[in-house]
């Protein structure tokens, strides 16, 4: 671990500890109708870890946009909830087929697809349902709620999240060009992160101009983010990954790699990390977590 990775570790250890200790109350909540077996499925995916890039994205956004972290959190859970949510699914034998995720069995193979499915169905209206009804609680406008919802909503339906999962598992929908794998991985994974990023950003005050800075960073980030996922899938283990590698060349997935070597991916992860860091540098010139964030994912081993 280089300093500035380590730096970043304590600085977003703190929004991680802030973020972890927010949803393990929400789902030890007591009589709110849910059953225990749905709880125990969802809780099982959501409290395995995971880095929680997006929520820490969306509450450091929040909180350099005047809003603090605690005010930001349902936003936050929001992303978090509708990224697992993508995580059950993908997972799933119909779609990747995987046995490992989070360090532990994946959610289908812990509950039974049907549990996998549901909990993915029922992460994913959680929440919509809860950053609309608590982020009032917190003060923010309704105006600004919805706005920020919305967000979330593009980036995980059919031109997002949803999208990018047929053109990464759709034969039919795929075209054979290279740069393909950019489409794909704008909607499927792009599209959250830099959501992450913008709906915790307009919480608060924000120009137009500085509310293009964080949209660029967001794609930027993103863009190395998936990048970098593909590399790993090829140069990683099961032990630093958490999931299983060497899966994408056996099942055939356009990724990165697949269409522009390893050393070609490597580089093209590099530009856009470098991208990120100029996009945001505007608004910091004098350095910032998420600058750190966006320099230390181009190296992540995990
Ligand atoms: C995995 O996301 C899926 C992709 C979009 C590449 P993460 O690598 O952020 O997964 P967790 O949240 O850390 O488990
Ligand atoms: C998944 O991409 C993106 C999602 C929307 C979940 P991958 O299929 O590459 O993610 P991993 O490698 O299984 O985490
Ligand atoms: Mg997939
Ligand atoms: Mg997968
Ligand atoms: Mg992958």
């Amino acid at each position: 671990m280089t300093e500035s990775e380590d730096a970043l570790a304590i600085l977003s250890g703190h929004y991680v500890r802030l973020f972890e200790d927010h949803i393990g109350k929400l789902l030890e909540a007591k009589n709110d109708g849910v059953p225990p077996r749905l709880k125990e499925c969802m809780s099982y995916s959501l409290m395995a870890g995971g880095k929680r890039l997006r929520p820490v994205l969306c509450l450091a956004a929040a909180e350099r946009c005047g809003v603090g972290p605690e005010k930001a959190l349902p936003m936050a859970a929001a992303v978090e909830f509708v990224h697992t949510a993508s995580l059950i699914h993908d997972d799933l034998p119909c779609m990747d087929n995987d046995d490992m995720r989070r360090g532990r069995p994946t959610n289908h193979k812990a509950f039974g697809e049907a549990m996998a499915l549901l909990a993915g169905d029922a992460l994913m209206m959680w929440a919509f349902g809860y950053a609309l009804s608590r982020l009032p609680h917190a003060g923010i406008p309704y105006e600004t709620v919805s706005k920020s919802v919305a967000i979330l909503a593009e980036a995980a339906g059919p031109s997002g999240m949803c999208g990018g999962q047929v053109l990464d598992t759709d034969r039919e929908s795929q075209s054979g060009t290279a740069d393909f794998v950019y489409s794909i991985a704008g909607a499927k994974t792009v599209a959250l992160i830099r959501a992450s990023v913008v709906s915790g950003a307009i919480l608060g005050e924000i120009s137009d101009t500085a509310l293009k800075c964080y949209h660029d960073y967001g794609t930027h980030l993103g863009m190395a983010f998936q990048i970098v996922d593909d590399i790993l899938d090829v140069t990683s283990t099961a032990g630093e990954l958490g999931k299983t590698p060497h899966k994408d060349e056996a099942q055939g997935k356009m990724t990165f790699v697949a269409a522009y070597g390893l050393d070609g991916a490597k580089r093209l992860a590099e530009e856009n990390s470098e991208e990120a860091c100029r996009a945001i540098e505007e608004l910091f010139p004098e350095g910032d977590l998420l600058i750190d964030l966006a320099k230390s994912l181009a190296g992540r081993k995990y």
